[in-house]
């Protein structure tokens, strides 16, 4: 062959390459229907946000790199907006529906989602991230599952059945009374109960949670805390969970008699029905609280042997005792990479090397709640966020910043500046190396922070003021990494991150009712040389709101979903591929 007919070929493989790796992530279309519904989880009557007609929401179900292609039809009275909570979007925050990155979707109209589950299994889930209503559901699981032919081994063996366990507070009232008391500067009070998989408590209603297992059997329970404000402590009576993952990280396997499991919070744990033929109690309770006040708000499902002829019965298993941050701290340190496995690829995020990268920025966020003009308020270094009309990602396309936001006003550590609202966000350098230190004041809430867009090596938990000595402790070796992290009363907890996901990500509490009252901030990844490659361009249905509202086309009537048209549109792609293939080898002939 001749230099040229070489190169040509080169050329040729390397276009048909880059094709095929495009067409060979398949496609999932999803048509979701929001809407209210009218359940009873805790005896009266509420309305909830349902999703194609189920609260919780249907499981999310996909495998690493697929496309999934969301068609959101809004039917509420108010707008929506759904996250993908720990579905880390590369190259594209213009799906991350928050309020930073997306005008959320008008009541009657419908926005469709199109973002690629890049390099990423495990568990995770989403939820409405607008006008606090996540407290009246529309939240559900998100399951990723390892492709089979990818080379990568799941670190355990194929389980018999794979649940999804959504746990979390909830209250009677709406979320609109619930927010209406926020926006009128109180607080919320105790929830009225903990609900599993949107359900009451076992011995307050008939219509409780029950999860049927097969004797000698072993079960994935995926666990997510969607709930509002409540760490909960997660148990099944004389039953061991063997942790083996955490949002997307396979655990160092081990066995727990309980897991605390923080808002925002994702684990997989593995339960073998080796008891005797039963019912077994499956509680979740809550941590770090007076249980004389809150002694009812625990939620209990069961745990069902399929030959079972007794019913579940004898005391609740213990909880680990109510104030012992020690125990939940020396159990977040247990909670290790497994360094002998990958997980959706063989070497996640650099995994094996991440404690011997410098630091390239370091920030120290603490926790406070002011008063700004006479009303509560959460903040971050005295800053509490206010959300502009005009999402920050938006704007920062359209060359708007500066009226919509100032750049790294955020102190990197608290100065002793006066409380003020603002709409913070930080430059996080590209492709750097940065630390953030989350520091909890408070000395009897716990907190929960979630990084969008990333996951973050959690190198270290402990009490007091952090300072730079405290480096010295930091796990360098094998630490998790994960979205959600817990911040202990009076402790602090550091994370490392290398910011090599360009977009406006947030970096919010996941206590909701701190988040709904300004504990967030973003932080802005640019790539000095911008393209396709380090970011893709706004969606062509990117909705346009707030400065950008004139943008925005009049809407079309809503005809419903179509794949096949879809699948249409894909044609000429097939066709070219076909072209390409028949071409490669007629120049291999030659
Ligand atoms: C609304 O749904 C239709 C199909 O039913 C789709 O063509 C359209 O793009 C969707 N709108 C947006 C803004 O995504
Ligand atoms: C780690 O992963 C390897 C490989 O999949 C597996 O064989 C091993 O049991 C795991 N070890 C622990 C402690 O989880
Ligand atoms: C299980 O059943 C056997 C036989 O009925 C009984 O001897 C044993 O005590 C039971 N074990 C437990 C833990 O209840
Ligand atoms: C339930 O099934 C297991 C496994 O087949 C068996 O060992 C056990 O005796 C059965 N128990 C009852 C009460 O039927
Ligand atoms: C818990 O609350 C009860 C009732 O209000 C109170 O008597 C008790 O002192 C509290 N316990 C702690 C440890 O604060
Ligand atoms: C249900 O069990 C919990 C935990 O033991 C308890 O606090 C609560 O009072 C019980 N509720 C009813 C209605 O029995
Ligand atoms: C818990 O529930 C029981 C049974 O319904 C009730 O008697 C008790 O007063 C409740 N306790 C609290 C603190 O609300
Ligand atoms: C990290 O910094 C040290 C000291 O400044 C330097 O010697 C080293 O080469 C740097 N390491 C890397 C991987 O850049
Ligand atoms: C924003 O400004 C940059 C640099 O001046 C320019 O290249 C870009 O086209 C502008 N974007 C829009 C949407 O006007
Ligand atoms: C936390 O601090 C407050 C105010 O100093 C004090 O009243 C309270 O008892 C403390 N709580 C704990 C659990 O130490």
């Amino acid at each position: 062959m001749d230099k040229l007919k070489q190169l040509l070929l080169t050329i040729m493989m390397s276009m048909m390459t880059a094709m095929l790796t495009k067409a060979a992530d398949p496609y999932t279309f999803l048509d979701w229907t929001v809407s209210y519904m009218t359940v009873a989880p805790l005896g009266q009557q509420q309305q909830v946000i349902a999703i194609n007609g189920m609260f919780p929401g249907p499981i999310l179900t996909t495998t690493t790199n697929r496309n999934m292609v969301i068609n959101v039809q809004n039917n509420l009275d108010e707008p929506f907006l759904l996250t993908w909570d720990g579905i880390q979007l590369r190259r594209n925050s213009w799906q991350d529906g928050v309020s930073g990155t997306n005008c959320p979707i008008p009541s009657g109209q419908n926005w469709t989602y199109d973002f690629q589950v890049k390099d990423q299994i495990g568990s995770y889930f989403y939820w409405p991230t607008t006008l606090f209503q996540r407290t009246a559901g529309g939240f559900g699981g998100i399951q990723v599952h390892p492709r089979s032919a990818a080379g990568v081994t799941v670190p355990f063996g194929q389980p018999e059945g794979d649940y999804f366990v959504l746990i979390g507070d909830w209250y009677a009232e709406s979320h609109k009374s619930l927010r209406a008391a926020l926006d009128k500067g109180n607080l919320l009070g105790i929830p009225d109960g903990v609900l599993i998989n949107g359900k009451g408590s076992f011995n307050s209603t008939k219509d409780f949670e029950l999860f049927t297992v097969r004797p000698g059997f072993t079960y994935r329970f995926r666990i997510s805390n969607v709930g509002i404000a409540l760490s909960l402590n997660f148990r099944i009576q004389e039953h061991q969970l063997y942790l083996v993952e955490t949002e997307g990280s396979y655990t160092s396997q081990q066995y727990y008699d309980s897991l605390d499991i923080h808002v925002g919070q994702s684990y997989s744990i593995l339960v073998t029905a080796n008891q005797n033929a039963s019912d077994y109690y499956i509680v979740a309770s809550p941590r770090f609280v007076n249980l004389t006040i809150y002694q009812n708000i625990t939620g209990i499902a069961i745990l069902h042997y399929t030959n079972s002829t007794t019913l579940a019965s004898g005391p609740l298993p213990d909880p680990p005792s109510i104030y012992d941050t020690q125990f939940s701290q020396n159990q977040a340190r247990s909670i290790r990479r497994n360094l002998t496995t990958g997980a959706a690829r063989p070497n996640p995020q650099g995994s094996y090397h991440y404690g011997n990268i410098n630091i390239t920025q370091t920030f120290q966020l603490y926790n406070s709640h002011p008063l700004v003009n006479g009303k509560v308020r959460f903040a971050v270094n005295d800053m509490s966020y206010t959300a502009p009309t005009t999402p920050l990602k938006l704007a920062d396309y359209y060359n708007l910043t500066t009226n919509v936001f100032k750049l790294d006003l955020l102190p990197n550590k608290p100065q002793n500046i006066t409380p003020t609202l603002q709409t913070s966000v930080i430059s996080g350098i590209y492709q750097g190396f940065m630390e953030i230190i989350f520091q909890n004041t408070d000395n009897e809430t716990v907190q929960s922070w979630h990084i969008d867009g990333y996951a973050v090596f959690v190198v270290g938990y402990d009490a007091g003021i952090w300072t730079e000595a405290n480096r010295q402790e930091y796990n360098h070796w094998d630490a998790i990494s994960r979205s959600s992290v817990q911040v202990f009363p009076n402790s602090w907890t550091a994370v490392l991150l290398e910011l090599d996901n360009v977009g406006m990500w947030n970096i919010r509490s996941e206590n909701l009712q701190q988040h709904y009252l300004g504990q967030e901030i973003y932080m802005r990844v640019v790539s000095p040389e911008p393209s396709d490659r380090t970011e893709l361009p706004p969606p062509s249905n990117v909705l346009y709101c707030g400065q950008l509202a004139y943008l925005q086309p009049p809407s079309p009537k809503h005809h419903g979903h179509s794949s096949a048209t879809d699948a249409h549109s894909r044609l000429p792609l097939k066709r070219l591929l076909v072209f390409f293939h028949i071409l490669t080898w007629y120049m291999l002939q030659i």
